[in-house]
């Protein structure tokens, strides 16, 4: 605190707008009268009350300066979950979150993690000679430091093969019909694939398939040709020996032979290649020509698919070691409400230097640190409880995130307000956004006092929603690919994910660095400060308002969209009918809400008790998305809780909801018509279930 108070230069940073300077004369104005009245003014004010002054204040508190620096000395050195070094970057946002005078808390896990040991891979021809293909990423224009680790598939067996090679393309079911139609078997061969729309794991589980005995998979792209995305491949989420309980030290924990800890790991080696090698190696293939519809996007040249006649010889090994993984907290009391949360989330670790991922947005969390400090020196107190959550082994598959879910599982489900979260907060131009939709007014709300960080005068808004059209701008969040996966999917908790930017050059490359951001992802940092903007004003709305800023009506239109896509699909195969009904409902318990706000709004109206009111009907509102939740969870993974939102088991699968109806329909071309359409009729019913819970939830009242 006193720290702080001593360094003023780094809360107010040069901002060169002219209403930089206006806001901080006032600021220094306010900073005379309160230290003449309050001299460490924690003394709850009069104004301490008047949430729309301390939102003005954090958005002009903003400073490119200060989230830069923070972000230069994250990337200092990389930071692998489970590393030496990466205990190094949690003392360093642990203190400093002490230094601004934040309670704290550090949460640790032992968890499963995977570390490669070696790797090699080189080309035979037929006259004996051979070609060393390069693994690591030393030797390209950029320096790659030694505490880097190598590119690796984390979870990938140990192995070998030696074998022809076969260019699979994207490695779909698709393509393995069209190698099938040219007459190519890629059982016993090596085959090498470019990332697509799949998975890391589900492209190697279909090779695994298909007979194949190794899988190399490449990036596409243009810049840093010699640049490997490293990743897991593991497939379901959090640490494997815990599935569905917290990994504590001394707790149960299944051995690493079990057959629930094995099904997660592929059975066959893989690792990820740069663009350089894999097209050494592509050039180098022969056999049947690419199909044209392959060959329409694709970016290197390959005459064609294979098998060989190269012969590829490729070794793998790696470690799997229980290791220590720490979160950390930091936590602002709430007022009138301490019981209630509102959780700002983004994970720390990283592959390498983890400029873009995820330390743009641990940067980003920074900044909010300081500037909620800031708040609190000129007397705000939340009136609902924020805590700042930096979480560890995101990276080998939302590992910290999902133990701390698991572990709070009821006091988060009953208590928590809102997650959000930010993984990369500026991987490039253009802001995206995902939401569970009571939230998307609020969202857009934010986003319209919130500069645009790439034009003079427009507000984000302006530029993003206004232009897109408000509606089909925010995405939904049923991917498993950030530490929102765990609080929608498991506790049903609703939640909004932000960021600028997509599909980096660099992504999981040692090119992830401090000197990429400055050159090409956000050169001035003003994008951070467009993040961090939003980020912090959707937590002080949900920390502030006095009744919860939901909306359950955009709720509604959302699952009758869905409703309306299912209708053609089906096209009367099915009933809808249990679907349009629990729909209804969900709609007249929005309105139900509603009218009870109103009343809210006019005291008289509402009568005595108005506080308790208001919190009966906050309740009403942050439980409705439990109703989504089925005790049974997804068939098959029942995991996965909420069956409105959450991952198709067919990641090829084009329905981006209601994850267990599109299970079914997956499911249904293996049966006879009669049964396909009875599996998928008691899905629907299981949402229309849900649906219904959600309802009789926003309406609080029992049947
Ligand atoms: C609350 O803050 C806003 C913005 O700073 C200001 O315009 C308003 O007068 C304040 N209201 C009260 C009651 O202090
Ligand atoms: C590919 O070859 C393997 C082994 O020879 C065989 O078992 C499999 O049926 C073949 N696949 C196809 C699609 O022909
Ligand atoms: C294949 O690679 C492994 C590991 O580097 C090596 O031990 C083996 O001798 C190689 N095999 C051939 C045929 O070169
Ligand atoms: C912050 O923004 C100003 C104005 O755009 C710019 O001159 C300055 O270099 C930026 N600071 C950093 C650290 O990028």
């Amino acid at each position: 605190m006193f720290q702080f108070l001593s360094k003023p230069a780094t809360i107010f940073t040069a901002k060169s707008r002219p209403l930089g300077t206006f806001v901080f004369i006032v600021i220094l104005c306010f900073l005379g009268l309160y230290t003449l009245h309050f001299p460490l003014s924690f003394v709850p004010t009069s104004n301490s009350r008047n949430a729309s002054r301390f939102q003005h204040l954090f958005l002009s508190s903003a400073s490119n300066f200060t989230i830069s620096s923070y972000l230069r000395i994250l990337t200092q050195h990389p930071h692998l979950a489970g590393t030496k070094l990466a205990s190094d970057t949690t003392r360093y946002v642990l203190n400093h979150f002490k230094d601004l005078g934040l309670e704290t808390r550090t949460v640790n896990y032992k968890t499963l993690l995977s570390y490669p040991v070696y790797a090699s891979l080189s080309a035979h021809f037929s006259d004996g000679s051979f070609l060393d293909l390069p693994l690591t990423e030393m030797g390209g224009s950029e320096q790659v430091g030694q505490d880097v680790v190598p590119p690796y598939h984390a979870y990938s067996p140990s192995g070998s093969a030696h074998a022809k090679a076969v260019f699979i393309n994207y490695g779909l079911e698709e393509d393995y019909l069209a190698l099938g139609l040219l007459g190519v078997n890629v059982s016993g061969c090596i085959v090498i694939a470019r990332k697509g729309v799949l998975t890391r794991g589900a492209v190697i589980q279909r090779a695994e398939g298909n007979g194949a005995l190794a899988v190399l998979l490449y990036a596409e792209g243009e810049r840093f040709r010699n640049g490997f995305e490293r990743g897991t491949v593991m497939t379901g989420i959090g640490d494997p020996l815990s599935p569905g309980w917290a990994g504590v030290d001394g707790g149960d924990s299944l051995e690493l032979e079990d057959s629930e800890v094995l099904k997660r790991f592929p059975k066959i080696p893989s690792m990820p290649l740069s663009v350089e090698t894999a097209e050494t190696i592509l050039d180098l293939l022969a056999g049947v020509p690419v199909p044209q519809e392959w060959r329409d996007t694709l970016r290197s040249r390959v005459k064609g698919v294979g098998p060989g006649p190269a012969v590829l010889n490729f070794t793998y090994q790696g470690e799997k070691k229980v290791v220590t993984i720490q979160n950390v907290l930091a936590i602002i009391r709430g007022m009138e409400e301490p019981d209630r949360y509102v959780l700002l989330g983004n994970h720390r670790d990283a592959w390498t230097y983890g400029a873009v991922d995820p330390n743009s947005g641990t940067a980003a969390l920074l900044d909010i640190a300081r500037r909620y400090s800031l708040l609190l020196r000129f007397g705000w107190n939340p009136q609902r409880t924020i805590i700042l959550c930096s979480w560890d082994a995101e990276e080998f598959g939302m590992i910290g995130s999902t133990e701390w879910v698991e572990q709070n599982l009821v006091n988060l489900g009953s208590k928590v307000v809102a997650y959000l979260n930010v993984d990369c907060a500026v991987q490039g131009p253009g802001f995206f956004a995902g939401a569970t939709p009571q939230l998307d007014n609020l969202l857009l709300e934010v986003t319209k006092k919130v500069k645009d960080p790439d034009s003079e005068d427009a507000t984000l808004y302006d530029k993003w929603a206004a232009t897109a059209g408000n509606s089909n701008v925010i995405e939904r969040l049923s991917g498993v690919n950030s530490d929102f996966a765990p609080f929608v999917h498991r506790a049903g908790i609703p939640s909004i994910d932000i960021y600028y930017g997509r599909d980096f050059p660099v992504y999981h490359t040692a090119f992830d660095s401090y000197k990429w951001m400055t050159e090409y992802g956000d050169p001035l940092f003003w994008r951070h400060v467009a993040v961090t903007g939003v980020w912090g004003l959707l937590a002080l709305r949900l920390a502030d308002d006095s009744v919860l800023p939901f909306n359950y009506h955009s709720c509604v239109d959302q699952l009758q969209g869905y409703e309306s896509f299912l209708s053609n699909l089906f096209s009367g195969t099915v009933s809808l009918h249990p679907l349009t009904t629990s729909i209804r409902e969900l709609a007249s318990a929005a309105k139900e809400a509603d009218d009870e706000l109103k009343k809210l709004r006019f005291h008289e109206a509402a009568g005595d008790f108005i506080e308790l009111k208001k919190r009966a009907l906050n309740d009403r509102l942050l439980l409705a998305e439990k109703g989504f939740l089925d005790a049974d969870g997804l068939p098959g993974r029942p995991w996965f809780k909420h069956l409105v939102y959450g991952p198709p088991a067919d990641c090829e699968s084009n329905l981006v909801f209601f994850p267990g109806i599109a299970d079914a329909i997956s499911q249904s071309t293996a049966m006879s018509k009669k049964e396909g359409r009875a599996a998928i009729q008691h899905e629907i019913w299981r949402v229309a279930r849900a649906i219904q819970r959600a309802a009789y939830a926003l309406r609080g009242e029992l049947t």
